[in-house]
């Protein structure tokens, strides 16, 4: 089958089958449909199975699909998936290849590299996947790795804040306190404190900080913790007063301890980058998918279970807010998931872990968990998983224990243990036996190649290349405010604030606290409270505002078009001016109460017509984006729409030729029998070539998959009226003949399929489609005046005299 069939079908190419108990079919096409994995999967098998082989093949897949993937790569292999070559010459492989490799076969990097190139050429082909699958793959997302506490590849700033989770955990107790024992767990681990949440004084006082911190909807740094740590917002722990449970100066040595972090050399890595934003792995800005992978190699124990369980948080936070869907809207894989999800002990990344696998089906988020030995996984994880993959296994005990899982529960009665035994104890590399519970039985087959260049674990210096050039400077770059040259020219000739009429209220906007060569620049400031409605669009939004607008010495002293955006926060404001920054003068007007009053109101007019929400409105879906939804995220929804449609017409060509196809498969076996019985040879199996025969979509479409009840009773009475046959005559001529007969019609269904499956088109391309722009501006009553009057704005003098904002969140 091209592969153009199945990626229209949202069908992973997972590789082919291989006979199991020795019989021989020819190979089929092993199909997994995307929105299986919404009930996860596990990939078990011994060091050197294919695991992550497998794990990069189903990523591809899923990329090549749009689904974003985030990849916790705890052993460095996962990095590969940036290896794609779409050439695939020696020269795109060398700066790639191990060294050490090529010297172990006594050949020269490039040799080396140009048999490596050779092999993957003719390792694709063989799997029948050509070149432009990579460049498709490589053009399907972007792909970014991460190396948390190091700037090796991106950097994310894990400690630079804890930030309170969205209101649909906080409002879930148990969801909410889970969240506070891993953070803070995970949090004790990372200060070497064998801290015991329910007797541990570090841990309840940390865990009572962020509590009390995160219900007020407020986040909390590492700053902010050392002092809420000496000074909680809190008297009493539990019914005992607070410095009987934990004395002020034991609190200092705890305050300390987490100083003493801070202070470390080469602890920066942590505060630095981008903070943990799940819809920023998910999806770029402009809502193409992407492949977010977290290499964690270098880090310490403690580290890494610190990094995961935050990211498994932000994950579980993020989740909860999203819509339900049957379709699958992204993957979390985790290579290697030793240590993090034990059957027995209670590591912090445990409970989210567990969470995701009972909670993330109904949000279309797909877990995918890679381990060498069952032993590795709590068994209330794997009860909560429909697909398990399980490759070559290293002792019979291993064996063993697969076995019992998938007899007790996962495969019950598909299977009986006399089979499955030497089909497990012969499994080789690469080979895996499927056991999806979507699908009729399970089936062994092998990984198909993959199409990124798997080296092994990267090295800095690679990880380095791969990195995107660092937007910094792009940053320093970018202009701030305008502030005009008279303004500029005035400022800073004055030692105090001018002085202003009692009935005109003075702020002054805190500076970033430099001081140095600052100037405050005098404006007129506002702060509103908006309120937005539309019934049409489910709009029902109260926003609050802050502008500054500079006055200018000049015939229009105000102008609002002018104006900036401030943080409505009230750490904005100060009522005193910060000590050795200089004032610009005052136009005269801005002495003037009447002259607010008229500003005031042009304010309002200007924010009626200038300070719409804006929603984005997607025609054909008959979609709007929310005033809180980004225009990725919005793009992501609406592909996340398309590919349900996707589905449902997946869904429905299959009710479509299940039945027809299983019709014809019976009769096929009817005629079979016939043969095998006139002739004597009784190979029940001998049907299965002929169903080959010019039927590998129908076989890999249809084949194993559960359709529907109705099917398999189906199957039942085709195997009645088989027996039946069997007393009555029926020549070898004529059963093959009949038999021939049966099969050209299912070649005919074949080609019937592959036509409607032609038709399954996207109806457009979610990233590039033009979306109508919806402004929803506010009512001028909707409009109210919170904070009106002069502002005093602080700007810096940089050394080619210019004047840079210099206020907080400014630039
Ligand atoms: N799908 C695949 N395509 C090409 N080579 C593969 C594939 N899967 C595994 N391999 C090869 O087999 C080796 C071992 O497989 P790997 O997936 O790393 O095993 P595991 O993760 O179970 O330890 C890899 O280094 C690679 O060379
Ligand atoms: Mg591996």
């Amino acid at each position: 089958m091209p592969v153009e069939t199945y990626e229209k079908l949202g069908s992973f190419y997972l590789g082919k089958t291989v006979p199991m108990d020795g019989q021989g079919q020819p190979p089929e096409l092993v199909l997994y449909d995307s929105k299986d994995l919404t009930t996860h999967a596990v990939i078990i098998g011994m060091t050197g199975s294919g695991k992550t082989g497998l794990g990069v093949a189903l990523l591809e897949e899923a990329l090549i699909d749009k689904i974003p993937v985030i990849a916790i790569d705890p052993k460095g292999d996962i990095t590969n998936l940036a290896l794609t070559f779409p050439g695939l010459q020696a020269e795109d492989l060398k700066p790639w290849v191990n060294p050490q490799e090529a010297l172990a076969k006594g050949k020269t990097v490039e040799a080396y590299a140009a048999d490596e190139a050779r092999k993957w050429t003719d390792g694709l082909a063989q799997w029948g996947q050509n070149p432009e699958r990579i460049a498709r793959l490589k053009a399907a997302a972007e792909l970014t790795i991460y190396t948390p506490g190091s700037s090796a590849g991106a950097s994310v700033s894990l400690l630079r804040r804890f930030n309170a989770p969205p209101a649909a955990v906080i409002d879930d107790p148990d969801l909410f306190s889970e969240r506070i024992e891993t953070t803070t767990s995970s949090l004790m681990a990372l200060l070497d404190l064998e801290a015991d949440p329910l007797s541990s004084r570090e841990h309840i006082l940390v865990a009572n900080i962020f509590s009390h911190t995160w219900r007020e909807g407020q986040g909390l740094d590492l700053a902010g913790l050392i002092q809420a740590i000496q000074n909680p917002p809190f008297e009493r722990v539990g019914i005992m007063d607070l410095d009987s449970f934990y004395p002020a100066k034991d609190r200092f040595a705890l305050a300390m301890r987490i100083n003493n972090l801070l202070a470390a050399p080469g602890f920066s890595a942590w505060l630095e980058g981008t903070p943990l934003s799940i819809p920023d792995l998910l999806h770029t800005p402009t809502g193409q998918p992407r492949a977010s992978v977290f290499t964690i190699s270098h880090l310490s124990d403690a580290q890494r279970m610190f990094f995961v369980s935050m990211l498994l948080n932000e994950l579980l936070g993020w989740m909860r807010t999203q819509s339900g869907t049957t379709s699958l809207r992204a993957i979390l894989y985790m290579d290697e998931v030793f240590g993090y999800f034990p059957p027995v002990s209670n590591p912090p990344s445990k409970t989210p872990l567990l969470r995701l696998l009972k909670q993330a089906r109904a949000f279309g988020l797909g877990v995918v968990l890679a381990t060498q030995n069952p032993v590795d996984l709590d068994y209330r994880g794997l009860s909560n998983t429909g697909t398990w993959l399980i490759g070559r296994l290293q002792t019979e005990r291993d064996q063993m224990r697969v076995m019992d899982g998938l007899q007790g529960g996962a495969l019950g009665g598909k299977m009986d243990a006399g089979r499955l035994k030497p089909i497990l104890a012969g499994l080789e590399s690469r080979t895996f036996l499927l056991h999806n519970v979507h699908e009729d039985g399970p089936v062994v087959f092998k990984s198909r190649w993959a199409l990124s260049y798997l080296r092994g674990p990267l090295t800095r210096d690679q990880i380095k290349q791969l990195a995107p050039p660092s937007d910094d400077d792009a940053l320093a770059a970018t202009p701030g405010p305008a502030v005009s040259a008279d303004t500029v020219r005035a400022a800073a000739t004055h030692q105090a604030a001018p002085s202003v009429p009692p009935d005109i209220p003075v702020y002054f906007i805190k500076g970033s606290g430099a001081g140095q060569n600052g100037t405050y620049v005098p404006h007129v400031f506002g702060q509103m409270a908006i309120y937005y409605s539309s019934a049409k669009y489910q709009v029902d939004l109260a926003r609050s505002v802050a502008l500054a607008a500079p006055l200018e010495d000049g015939p229009v002293p105000l102008d609002w078009d002018a104006a900036t955006a401030l943080s409505a926060d009230a750490d904005t404001l100060e009522m005193e001016p910060m000590s050795g920054v200089g004032f610009g003068d005052l136009p005269a007007i801005a002495l003037k109460p009447t002259a607010y009053r008229k500003w005031q109101k042009d304010l309002t007019r200007w924010t009626k017509a200038n300070h719409p929400v804006t929603l984005l409105r997607c025609k054909p879906l008959k979609l709007t984006s929310t005033p809180e939804e980004s225009e990725g995220e919005f793009r992501s929804r609406m592909a996340l729409a398309l590919h349900e449609q996707r589905d449902l017409a997946v869904e429905k060509l299959r009710r479509k030729y299940a039945s027809r196809f299983q019709t014809l498969k019976n009769r096929l076996l009817t005629a079979e029998q016939a043969i095998a019985r006139e002739a004597e040879q009784a190979k029940a199996r001998q049907v299965d070539t002929v169903i080959s025969f010019g039927t590998a979509i129908l076989g890999a479409f249809l084949g194993r998959k559960t359709v529907s009840a109705r099917s398999t009773s189906r199957v039942g009475t085709a195997m009645k009226s088989a027996g039946r046959m069997q007393k009555e005559k029926m020549d070898v001529a004529r059963a093959k003949e009949r038999a021939e007969a049966i099969g050209q019609q299912m070649a005919e269904l074949e080609i019937r399929l592959q036509e409607d499956i032609e038709k399954l088109e996207m109806q457009f391309d979610p990233e590039n489609e033009t979306l109508e722009e919806i402004r929803i501006a506010p009512k001028l009553s909707d409009i109210s005046v919170e904070l009106f009057g002069l502002a005093w704005l602080p700007y810096r003098k940089t050394e080619q005299g210019r004047f840079l904002p210099d206020w907080s969140g400014a630039g």
